[in-house]
């Protein structure tokens, strides 16, 4: 093999946000954007030398394009071996297994997750470390200082081996394996869960529709659902992963993942309804005519877990994101367990994982998993539950309205504000900042305001320190709203209001979401004058 070493120079915006790069898949097609952010994930990282990399990515629209040129790189880096999904499809959770698996020096992961793909849609570039999880900040600031200072990319010149059928192939030195996507991933799953009593679930009638949104779970669902466990043919809809994940967003929420919503309202409603995202992180999960928030998600499977093989001993603690409702912690502290507060960002439950200081995490985006690897996981969440439904008897739309009379309910949505300007959201964000100390003891509309805070979060392994995660305000009675920007996004700022109403144990747990939260939603607009800054009257995206 010859390589070439081709002059760059920095290029304006390289920083990797809550996960990875994200941009327009036009920017990462521009010469040299890709090549320079993939050769300072080498020289942040020290080197690709004699190391091991997974790379996979969700199929979206430069999948395979952009694995080509990490193939040429790495070779021309000196890499010594790339175990590479079929097609170049590995979803994220998939990564994460081989990277532990097969003990490599990390992986790099091409999605932009939930957003939508295609020439005019995004693309994204995550590099995760060897413990299989999303780099830390340590790491992505390593990355994000070699954007800045990058003088030469290298590169084979030569093609880069085929990837659509498995195998062992070689450019150079660099040994390069082609896995099937999903085979590491299905044996995993069989170690931690009870197959046979989830296979005697779906031939006594279970039914369930597994929406794969045109996205990477396609392939995963058919085979383990449909083929291993003996769901009906049918059961996983839009399964083919395409380009452009169909035109939509692969977005499990009741807004994108609409056709599941309908099946699941409709008069021949399955048992149980499920979707996943782009990269097969997330998860949704409903009952019959029932949405169960992915806060009341993790409080469900936290307290029924032991009912699975993985997680019937005592689970070590929980942990779930600062925004992430309360309804875990009552579960936890009911466990005797520790329950974890982190930043948003998946990242910073890896060193509790690692120091085996929690067994499950959660977020209220979508997001669960488990410290079998170091991302969320949408299919391994959609087993558990199986798994726990299989095992328990009851529906799931039974259980949890059981969970709720035992622990209270926690009504929450989220209202996010998509596309302000960034300097109208900063604003708006440091005003609520610079208030938040004079909150606590004040009345907001008809709500008491007992503790307000920016969230900071010292990590209890390393003791990192991460600031300014987001402002919140906590009122008499457990009622709550949060405040912060997205860090995924791609144009302008989203504006995240996520909003919590408690209801105790004997109280209404079947009221309207909106009504229930209706008192919270005014004092989040008292409080953030989200009208008066941005002019908008309602928000783009309620979940
Ligand atoms: C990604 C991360 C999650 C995070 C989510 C929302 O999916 O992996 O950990 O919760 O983005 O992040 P955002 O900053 O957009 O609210
Ligand atoms: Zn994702």
């Amino acid at each position: 093999m010859t390589f070439k070493t081709v002059r760059t120079s920095p290029i304006e915006g390289q920083k990797p946000g809550t996960s990875g790069l994200r941009k327009k898949t036009s920017v990462f097609r521009t010469p040299g954007y890709l090549e320079n952010f993939v050769q300072s994930v080498f020289d942040g990282t020290g080197g690709a030398a004699g190391k091991t990399f997974v790379v996979g990515g969700d199929g979206r629209f430069y999948n395979s394009e952009a694995i080509g040129v990490i193939i040429r790189m790495a070779a021309a880096n000196g890499a010594v071996r790339l175990i590479v999904g079929q097609n170049g499809i590995l979803s994220t959770p998939a990564v994460s297994n081989l990277i532990r698996k097969f003990k490599t020096d990390g992986g790099i992961i091409l999605s932009a997750s939930h957003n939508p793909g295609g020439e005019d849609g995004d693309f994204g570039v995550k590099f995760n470390a060897p413990n299989g999880g999303p780099a830390p900040e340590k790491i992505t600031d390593e990355i994000f200082a070699r954007t800045q200072q990058i003088t030469e990319y290298k590169i084979a010149e030569e093609d880069a081996c085929d990837f659509d059928e498995p195998g062992r192939f070689r450019l150079g030195k660099t040994q390069i394996d082609v896995v099937d996507p999903v085979a590491d991933y299905e044996a995993l799953m069989q170690e931690l869960f009870d197959f046979d009593a989830i296979r005697t679930l779906f031939a006594n009638g279970f039914r369930i529709c597994f929406d794969a949104m045109h996205a990477v779970t396609g392939p995963y669902a058919k085979r383990i659902l449909e083929g291993a466990l003996g769901a009906p043919a049918g059961s996983v809809i839009n399964a083919v992963p395409s380009p452009n994940f169909g035109g939509g967003h692969p977005d499990p929420n009741p807004v994108w993942a609409s056709e599941l919503v309908g099946v699941m309202n409709g008069p021949d409603a399955p048992d149980f309804g499920a979707a996943s995202d782009g990269d097969g992180d997330r998860n949704m999960i409903m009952g019959k005519r029932t949405f169960v928030t992915p806060s009341d998600s993790l409080a469900l499977l936290t307290a029924y877990a032991h009912l699975t093989p993985a997680y019937s001993g005592k689970l070590s603690g929980v942990a779930r994101s600062m925004p992430t409702s309360q309804a875990v912690d009552r579960v936890a502290e009911r466990l005797g367990i520790p329950c974890f507060e982190t930043p948003t960002g998946w990242k910073f439950f890896g060193n509790l994982l690692d120091a085996g200081k929690a067994t499950l995490c959660g977020e209220e985006s979508a997001g669960t998993g488990s410290n079998h690897i170091r991302e969320k996981d949408g299919l391994w969440a959609v087993l558990l539950w199986l798994n726990i439904l299989a095992r328990d008897g009851r529906d799931i739309v039974q259980l949890q309205q059981d969970h709720w009379r035992s622990f209270g309910r926690n009504y929450y949505s989220r209202h996010d504000y998509e596309e302000i300007p960034t300097d109208i959201a900063n604003t708006l964000m440091t005003a609520l900042r610079e208030r938040s100390d004079t909150l606590p003891g004040s009345m907001v509309e008809d709500m008491k305001v007992v503790e307000a805070d920016d969230f900071s979060y010292r990590d209890p392994i390393d003791q990192s320190l991460t600031v300014g995660q987001g402002v919140r305000v906590r009122f008499d009675g457990g009622s709550r709203v949060v405040f912060r920007l997205s860090g995924t996004g791609t144009q302008g700022a989203t504006l995240r209001v996520y909003l919590e109403r408690f209801v105790g144990c004997s109280g209404d747990h079947n009221m309207n979401v909106r009504e229930a939260l209706s008192p919270v939603i005014q004092a989040a607009e008292a409080l953030a004058q989200i009208r008066r800054h941005t002019g908008r009257t309602k928000a783009d995206v309620i979940t």
